[in-house]
């Protein structure tokens, strides 16, 4: 009965997982309202509002999982990476909840955690797994021959995906964080009506890079020198733009894992991480010939964005291979 606690970003989040697969709760508080008027987050808010939750949180994370502090095996929590003042706040409540109930304390990878999700959906997953881990921060892609050991092939040079997401929503006028919005609006849209160029980068790179992408919306609304002013757009100029770049983004995504796919012996395919949560790109995987063929997992949205049972589920493994910390546990940003 493992407890974990994520707060590596604008999350906090408390968990309890039996067996590494069994969510007993998985509590989220986001904390998207104090950061919405900023347009991103502002560490310092983020880690003050860390340290208000954790510990209601932590009770109700208990209470959902009708267990007691002394059904607590060990604590798993995120030391990286991640903004170092939202770490320390559970790594701190982490430790300390370890030290009272003389439990072990494993310190978790935040990424290896969202590749992790999808063996908590379908444990017995064809290996090598192919995944993608596409969020705010991040736009990786691994290759996993062994549960908990993922291997990275790929990340982006620039832009996360969900950044360059959030970026163009700003553009538009939709609201923060942009991906949800961007997709919402985009439904009414034409993808063909602005067709933005997917950058591949050399024949065979893995890596990925947005920025391209995202400064030729700004160039296309305001003129290659930005000579313009932001136009005033119509809804469906709007919804056009957002259609268009949503499908250049996402189709990025899903050639990159084509090319990884012929690259690679992969057998099943994964993705998470906020972005994960478009349902765009879910549909643009299970058309994609080279993916089709692939055992495919799209873990259920609690696990997709960020959330503690990720973390208690890949600190099991770790648990089981003996790999624990002590309290000099560290916390990393990188
Ligand atoms: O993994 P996550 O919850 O937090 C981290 O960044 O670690 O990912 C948040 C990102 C944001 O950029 C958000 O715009 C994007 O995921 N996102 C989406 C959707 N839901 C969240 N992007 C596209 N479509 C969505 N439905
Ligand atoms: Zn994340």
């Amino acid at each position: 009965m493992i407890l974990g606690i994520e707060t590596s970003c604008d999350e906090t989040a408390v968990a309890v997982v039996r067996e590494g697969v069994d969510v007993r709760s998985n509590i989220v508080h986001s904390q998207v309202d104090l950061h919405a008027p900023y347009g991103g987050v502002v560490p310092e808010v983020a880690g003050r509002s860390h340290m208000d939750r954790i510990l209601p949180l932590y009770r109700l994370a208990l209470e959902e999982a009708r267990i007691s502090e002394s059904d607590i095996t060990a604590v798993a929590c995120t030391n990286r990476p991640g903004l170092i003042g939202c770490l320390l706040v559970g790594l701190s409540v982490a430790k300390t909840i370890a030290l009272v109930l003389d439990v072990p304390l494993i310190g978790v990878d935040h990424l290896q955690a969202h590749v992790h999700a999808a063996f908590m959906t379908r444990p017995a997953l064809p290996l090598p797994l192919l995944s993608l881990v596409a969020s705010g921060g991040h736009t990786n892609l691994y290759l996993v021959a062994r549960p908990g050991h993922a291997q990275r092939l790929g990340r982006t040079r620039d832009d996360a995906a969900g950044e360059a997401l959030d970026k163009a929503a700003a553009m538009l006028g939709l609201g923060y964080p942009g991906g949800p919005h961007l997709e919402r609006v985009a439904r009414a849209g034409n993808p063909d009506a602005y067709p933005f160029k997917r950058t591949m980068l050399g024949k065979d790179s893995l890596d990925f890079s947005f920025s391209g992408t995202k400064t030729a919306l700004l160039y296309q609304l305001r003129g290659p020198g930005l000579e313009r002013e932001m136009p005033e757009l119509s809804s469906k100029e709007v919804a056009d733009y957002a259609a268009s770049y949503q499908e250049a983004v996402m189709d990025t995504l899903v050639r990159k894992l084509g090319r990884a796919v012929e690259q690679s012996s992969a057998r099943s395919i994964a993705i998470g991480g906020g972005v994960a949560c478009n349902q765009r790109l879910r549909d643009m995987l299970s058309g994609d010939p080279r993916l089709a063929e692939l055992d495919a997992v799209f873990p259920p949205m609690s696990l997709c964005s960020d959330n503690a049972a990720m973390i208690a589920g890949l600190g099991y493994v770790r648990l089981s291979e003996g790999r624990v910390d002590d309290l000099a546990l560290e916390a990393f940003a990188r």
